[in-house]
């Protein structure tokens, strides 16, 4: 695959240091990438000389998996790493780990890490490209890219203009900030809505609409991206229960039946079902949560093409 553009950013730290264009480049990309994963041979020689590390500080379903077959269908060297079985048990410090990965000669790091800044932390420090993979409450870029490209494509089109209503748990959210970042970077109005507690202060700063009616944004919005009520981020009680969260802030099965327009329904994962979204609804004809599943590897593999790219012209 020839690509003549480059990204302007030598890691992907956050949505907020992308350009308009590299999200566009990272997209217009993952399209041949989409194409590639569904022929009968899903894999590329790309990234045949690169080696790239994974390393897991938080636990992880999709992402891991996502970004391990990304690169697997890019033919890279990878080796996995999980904090728990790990030498941080020991006491080791997150500098000295990474510096003993790269010792063994690796090119990129995919990390997820719990403390928001440890991806800029490690930029500043070493050589190889950094991949944020979910830092603390703070950003989740791949998500958000991923969930563009899967708007774009239930959408049948560019994202400007469209209506994009961010439910629920903003406020301990990364995925929150990263989609609020990559969609105004496309064009779309963006609005958050939830329960007070759980929306930050200063949230309208960054130029997105508050709301606390779930119905009234249902009508408002062409796409419901529904977030985890994060309980394990939360140290303190900011709802009452979560049966009186579904009743209130939930998406559910009626508050649906009462739209007379499409809405297109998503989920980043992992869902709590009864919770912020009604069983009915998250496998209903309006949901693509498993679209944003498929549609993470072609992203993935996008944005680590594009990095290698840009190490082998710079
Ligand atoms: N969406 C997401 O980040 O899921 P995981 O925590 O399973 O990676």
């Amino acid at each position: 695959m020839a690509s003549v553009q480059q990204l302007s950013t030598k890691h992907v730290l956050g949505i907020k240091y992308l350009t308009a264009a590299d999200v566009e480049l990272v997209l217009d990309t993952a399209r041949e990438f989409k194409e590639v994963i569904n022929r009968p041979i899903k894999k590329v020689p790309s990234l045949r000389d690169i080696t790239i590390a994974n390393l897991f500080f938080e636990n992880s379903t999709r992402t891991r998996i996502s970004f391990e077959l990304a690169e697997k269908r890019l033919s890279a060297d990878t080796v996995n790493f999980s904090a728990s079985s790990s030498s941080v048990k020991k006491g080791e410090s997150l500098l000295d780990t990474v510096n003993n990965i790269l010792a063994m000669k690796v090119d990129m790091v995919v990390m997820r890490h719990p403390a928001p800044g440890a991806h800029h932390f490690l930029a500043g420090k070493i050589d190889a490209s950094i991949v944020n993979a979910g830092d603390g409450t703070h950003e989740h870029p791949t998500q958000a890219l991923l969930d563009a490209y899967s708007m774009r494509d239930a959408l049948g089109g560019e994202l400007r203009g469209k209506k994009v209503c961010i439910f629920g748990d903003i406020t301990h959210s990364r995925v929150a900030l990263s989609n609020i970042f990559c969609l105004q970077r496309l064009g779309a109005h963006v609005r958050v809505c939830g329960p007070p507690t759980l929306i930050p202060k200063h949230v309208g700063s960054l130029g997105v609409e508050v709301s606390y009616d779930v119905q009234e944004s249902l009508h408002w919005c062409d796409v419901a991206n529904v977030l985890r009520i994060q309980l394990e981020r939360q140290d303190t009680k900011y709802i009452p229960s979560l049966r009186e969260y579904n009743r209130y802030f939930g998406i559910t099965k009626e508050r649906i039946a009462r739209l007379d327009k499409p809405i297109v329904i998503m989920h980043p994962g992992p869902i709590n079902r009864g919770v912020e979204i009604d069983t009915e609804v998250a496998d209903s004809e309006h949901s693509i949560i498993l679209q944003q599943v498929e549609n993470g590897v072609a992203v993935r593999m996008s944005v680590l093409y594009l990095l290698a790219a840009r190490r082998n012209e710079v």
